[in-house]
């Protein structure tokens, strides 16, 4: 996408960044794999708002799911936006893959980058292949200034709220300072939170500033999927009526 027509993810932080309505965006970490068309329509019309798609390598992280040709089929079946967090080592190597696949956001993770240019050299390849959105994720221990040079390039910053790999793992509150510190920044992009969100961990995300909301276990572990998808929703949206930021 040419510059001039990116959409404008950094402002001055005297003007107030305009609310992005919150999405809820289910993990299909957590789904059937061997049902994943209907586990995909339950969450749609339980109210989901984005499919989060976990694709591991087993070298960035110790654990493996799926490639391009599974997320093709996710999105041919699928009828919301898939948001694919790709815990690889080489994002750009196979970017053009997952554009073609359907991704919808394409996020990489920042540690595997040196510097910002080394970060740019990826956002650059991600729109050559037509990307889009494009998100960077921070692992817990990383430190978010260092996309302050780089804010304004990135529609979607993912702040993990647990070490990356497994699903149904604890929820960090230390990192949502991060998140805060994002929107105090003037950052408008979606700040995307993801792991352990649940109805007790998620209305603290919404409050900090997050406007998409993953939840793997919490939803797709329950029976009635749409009662819980509300249930989340209903709390965000209570915990962002009282944010001051
Ligand atoms: C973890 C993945 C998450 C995971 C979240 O590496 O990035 O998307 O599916 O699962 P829950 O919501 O169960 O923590
Ligand atoms: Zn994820």
């Amino acid at each position: 996408m040419p510059l001039a027509e990116r959409p404008r993810v950094s402002r001055p932080p005297q003007e107030p960044a305009p609310v992005l309505p919150l999405r809820i965006a289910p993990s299909l970490l957590s789904a059937d794999f061997a049902r994943l068309a209907e586990e995909l329509a339950d969450v749609e019309a339980g109210g989901a708002d984005w499919h989060h798609v976990d694709v591991m390598d087993g070298h960035f992280v110790p654990n493996l799911t799926i490639g391009p040709p599974v997320v093709e089929r996710i999105h041919a079946a699928a009828t919301r936006p898939l948001d694919v967090h790709l815990m690889i080592t080489e994002p750009a190597r196979y970017a053009e893959a997952f554009a073609r696949a359907g991704a919808h956001v394409l996020t990489f993770h920042l540690e595997l980058c040196r510097d910002a240019e080394a970060v740019r050299a990826v956002i650059r390849r991600f729109r050559e292949v037509g990307v889009p959105k494009v998100g960077v994720a921070l692992n817990p221990d990383t430190p978010v200034e260092r996309l302050s040079p780089l804010l304004g390039e990135l529609e979607l910053v993912l702040v993990m709220s647990v070490f990356p790999g497994f699903g149904g793992q604890k929820f960090m509150p230390e990192v949502l300072p991060k998140v805060a510190w994002l929107r105090q920044q003037g950052y408008a992009g979606h700040v995307e939170m993801d792991g352990g969100l649940n109805p007790e961990t998620l209305p603290r995300c919404a409050a900090a500033g997050a406007d998409v909301l993953v939840a793997g276990s919490a939803i797709y572990g329950v029976r009635e999927r749409g009662r819980r998808i509300a249930e989340l929703r209903a709390a965000g949206e209570a915990a962002r009526s009282q944010r001051k930021v």
